[in-house]
């Protein structure tokens, strides 16, 4: 069942439910106010009637009741002292049933009745007042009895009845159609939406929900957007990322090519320029290698897959570790590589010491290739606000600030064609992210353009 039919049946539900009853009840209520004021004024003119001065044959009052017969929509009946009937407007054979009943037997003796007993064959008749006609002593000298008709108020109440149908089916239809066109109205953009997923189910990123307003249908329609924004980057990311992978691999494969071509066939006599060659095919086949591990690497960060242990570590012994295997590569170039330890006591953090040591490699080693001879890189970490932080500072290049945005991305490199020398592809940043935000913390970076860099990061400890 769609949503539509739901509130149209809701709605038909709710208008029987609240207006059936209150018509009953409005129904009623207007029968009893009618018939409550239709006894009181049978009861005053009854009262009065009887009040009138009467003589034993009671002709005064009965030619007032035969001229008020003629304007009046009421019944009288009136009886003399023995029960006989004076004056009738009623047909004879609902006087002879009247005469019968106890009420007129009881108010011969000069009790005030009252009935809402119909004769038979007279439903319309539903109420008379009966009373006595006592003279000045207090003896009764006949009865008066006045008859009201039902039928001014069934006809009212008929009437009431038919305008409450004609109202309630008016209103139920406005109802309808206003709920129809709402119903239709909120439907619309999950229909929409709908149709948007199912593009982006389809791999067509393109789309969008137009978001109307700021309520639940449209922050579904901004979320859907934000959803398929973040496909599409995807999407493209892939794609460049594969662009990437491609360029890379081709490379050093066509440098391959052409270094074992001209081995081959033995353009090169000197035995001197033969191993320059060699060495060439052997740095690519490194670079292929390493660009291979670098990936599998990646891929893994990427799907969950890394396999981060988590064991409790001494960070300071990380930092020896990889100090110790750097030292050669910065001594070589001339450059100072210190470590400063700036808070005591014990360093513990609950991580994959292995990756963490790759880091710490990553970034060193990128310290190292960008700095100059003679300068320094400090490695510089203490303890703050129960994280470890720890900074990786060189005085070398420096990274110019509108390449700063793009460092951590996947084969990102500032200057490609200078740095395709120094053997990097732009991914040991992108994999220290991915290794640091999988433990939970923190890495950024700060660079003046010719002045240095610093590279932060912080762990959770232990
Ligand atoms: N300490 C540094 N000083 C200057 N530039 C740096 C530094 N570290 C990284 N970079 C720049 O960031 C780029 C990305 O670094 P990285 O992801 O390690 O890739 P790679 O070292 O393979 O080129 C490098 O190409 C380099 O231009
Ligand atoms: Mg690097």
């Amino acid at each position: 069942m769609n949503i539509r039919r739901k509130v149209m049946g809701l709605q038909l539900l709710i208008f029987i439910l609240v207006l059936v009853p209150l018509t009953l009840l409005v129904d009623h209520q207007v029968r009893d106010l009618y018939v409550d004021h239709l006894i009181d004024e049978l009861n005053e003119e009854s009262e009065k009637l009887r009040q009138l001065p009467v003589d034993d044959q009671q002709h005064h009052l009965q030619s007032i009741i035969a001229d008020l017969a003629e304007v009046s929509v009421r019944d009288y009946l009136l009886l003399d002292q023995r029960g006989k009937v004076v004056i009738s407007t009623l047909p004879a054979e609902i006087t002879e049933e009247l005469l019968d009943r106890d009420v007129v037997q009881r108010v011969l003796q000069g009790v005030t009745g009252t009935s809402t007993h119909p004769p038979s064959g007279m439903e319309d008749l539903f109420y008379f007042n009966a009373g006595p006609i006592k003279g000045t002593e207090g003896e009764v000298h006949g009865a008066l009895l006045l008859f009201a008709s039902m039928e001014p108020v069934n006809k009212a109440l008929t009437e009431f009845r038919l305008m409450m149908g004609l109202l309630g089916t008016g209103a139920l239809m406005l109802a309808a159609w206003l709920l129809y066109a709402m119903a239709g109205q909120m439907v619309a953009p999950l229909l929409k939406m709908k149709d948007v997923t199912g593009h982006l189910a389809n791999r067509n990123y393109r789309v969008r929900v137009e978001v109307g307003g700021e309520d639940e249908v449209g922050q579904l329609s901004k979320s859907i957007n934000e959803l398929a924004t973040r496909l599409q980057h995807h999407e493209e990311r892939q794609q460049d990322f594969l662009a990437d992978v491609t360029h890379e691999l081709r490379t050093p494969l066509s440098y391959l090519q052409g270094y074992s071509q001209v081995l081959e066939e033995n353009w090169v006599q000197d035995e001197e320029e033969r191993k320059r060659y060699l060495a060439l095919i052997v740095r690519e086949t490194r670079r292929l290698k390493r660009l291979v591990s670098e990936l599998t690497e990646l891929s893994e960060i990427d799907a969950d897959g890394l396999k981060v242990e988590r064991v409790k570590t001494d960070f300071a012994e990380i930092v020896r570790l990889t100090e110790a295997k750097l030292l050669p590569a910065a001594e070589e170039k001339g450059i100072r590589l210190r470590v400063e330890r700036r808070t005591a006591g014990s360093l513990l953090v609950i991580g994959d010491p292995d990756r963490l040591e790759q880091v710490l490699f990553n970034l060193l080693t990128n310290a190292i290739s960008h700095t100059a001879e003679g300068e320094q890189i400090v490695l510089r970490y203490r303890v703050e606000k129960k994280e470890l932080h720890v900074q990786v500072q060189d005085t070398g290049a420096g990274i110019p600030a509108s390449d700063l945005p793009h460092i951590f991305d996947r084969f990102y490199r500032v200057e490609k064609s200078r740095n395709r020398e120094r053997g990097g592809m732009g991914l040991g940043l992108a994999i220290a992210k991915g290794i640091i935000d999988r433990h939970g913390g923190q890495i950024w970076v700060e660079s003046i353009e010719g002045s240095g860099t610093t590279f932060s990061f912080t762990l959770p400890l232990a």
